[in-house]
């Protein structure tokens, strides 16, 4: 896991050198810390999709935060295949709510 989230961060300090990368760093610690990183990853599709394309497709659309921290929250399937997601209940609302903040701002 940890090897992981250094090759994370290493490719993210690499492709984006814009962003802030402390911010990254503590954030990818959180999405491991909350076994999201179980299914995904920033840049590669695991068993969900890659949270850079979450981004993407989301980018114009005003709404999305509120139903994504819903659908982190409760899980569920359909948007990128058959495959759930399933519910994590156990990372708090406020994490997920900064997750989630923190997925539609990748690049
Ligand atoms: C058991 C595997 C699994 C875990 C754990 C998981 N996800 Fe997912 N995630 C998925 C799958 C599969 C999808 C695609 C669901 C779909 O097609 O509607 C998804 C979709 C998403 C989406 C996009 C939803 C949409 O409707 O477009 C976001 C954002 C997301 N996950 C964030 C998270 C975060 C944050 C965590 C950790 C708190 C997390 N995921 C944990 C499997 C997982």
């Amino acid at each position: 896991m940890t090897v992981r989230l250094a090759l994370l961060v290493a490719v993210l300090l690499a492709s984006t050198p814009a962003l802030a990368a402390d911010d990254d760093a503590a954030m990818l610690e959180l999405a491991d810390k909350s076994r999201c990183t179980a299914c995904h990853d920033v840049r590669d599709k695991v068993t969900g999709p890659a949270w850079i394309e979450v981004a993407n497709r989301y980018r114009n659309d005003a709404g999305a935060f509120e139903r994504l921290v819903v659908k982190v929250r409760e899980g569920g399937s359909g948007v990128w295949g058959t495959v759930a997601m399933s519910p994590n209940k156990r990372v708090s609302e406020e994490n997920i709510r900064k997750l989630v903040r923190w997925i539609l701002t990748l690049k």
